[in-house]
């Protein structure tokens, strides 16, 4: 297959891309499909993410069809559900204890502020829309190895085996991300589905015990000023030369 950047003229930099894919949540246009051709551009950039021993199991499981959609946006919203009572919520996060300099305190509440506007329209209107992605790692083709050996999604594993595993597929959903918004596409990494995996994965029909989901990503076509520069920490708080 060609790759051509479809989508924004002119394409921009690897840098440019790098500096400004932001999550994008309501800035997604809801009314403006996606074409089949950008998706598959993107998912065969993703492939080209580096895996354990060349072991290639990465999966995309692209949805589009309204009725699928709206399940997932169920499974979806009830995990937004079980996030809020669980301790990892961003709302209960105890910040102001975490001996951070104030500009950190004041960057996370201005965060959150924003985020509970964001992430409520996302919940509300994920199942619209036009395309979701869930990334999964596979334990079948070669990546049987795995089971083989043991590893189960019910098991404690050690780091390596841990590392291998989102290893095997993170990389490439960030290459599927990256490269739909060299092409114009917004796009936002989201988890709570996962709460309710097993409920999504009966809803797209992903083999639940060899086939572990990894995230749900919605795609949309997105305004220009969606892709913006964020506010991170000083290099000098998280750059260790040498020695931590
Ligand atoms: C592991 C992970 C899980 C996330 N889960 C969600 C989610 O479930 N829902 C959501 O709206 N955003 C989610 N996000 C997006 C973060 O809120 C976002 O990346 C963060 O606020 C920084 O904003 P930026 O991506 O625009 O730089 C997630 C991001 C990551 C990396």
């Amino acid at each position: 297959m060609t790759i051509e950047t479809t989508g924004a003229t002119p394409p921009p930099s690897a840098d440019e891309v790098l500096r400004t894919t932001r999550s994008v949540r309501s800035g997604l246009d809801l009314t403006r499909p996606v074409a089949r051709e950008l998706v598959e551009e993107c998912v065969t950039l993703a492939l080209q993410a580096p895996s354990g021993s060349n072991i290639q199991n990465a999966h995309f499981v692209v949805v589009t069809d309204p009725e699928r959609r709206r399940a997932l946006g169920d499974v979806y919203r009830h995990g937004w559900e079980a996030y809020q009572e669980s301790p990892f919520f961003y709302g209960k996060l105890p910040y102001d204890d975490y001996r951070q300099r104030p500009d950190e305190v004041a960057r996370f509440r201005q965060w959150a502020q924003m985020a509970s506007q964001q992430v409520d329209w996302l919940v509300e209107h994920i199942h619209e829309v036009p395309v979701l992605v869930v990334p999964c790692v596979a334990y079948t083709g070669v990546g049987r190895i795995y089971a083989e050996a043991g590893v189960t999604r019910d098991v404690p594993l050690p780091a390596v085996v841990q590392a291998a595993t989102w290893g095997n597929i993170l990389p490439a959903a960030t290459q599927f991300r990256l490269a739909a918004r060299a092409r114009g596409l917004g796009s936002c990494w989201t988890v709570v589905h996962l709460f309710y995996e097993k409920d999504a994965a009966d809803v797209l029909g992903i083999p639940y015990e060899t086939v572990i989901q990894a995230a749900l990503i919605p795609v949309a076509h997105a305004a220009p000023e969606e892709f913006h520069l964020a506010q991170r920490p000083p290099l000098a708080d998280v750059l260790h030369w040498d020695a931590w």
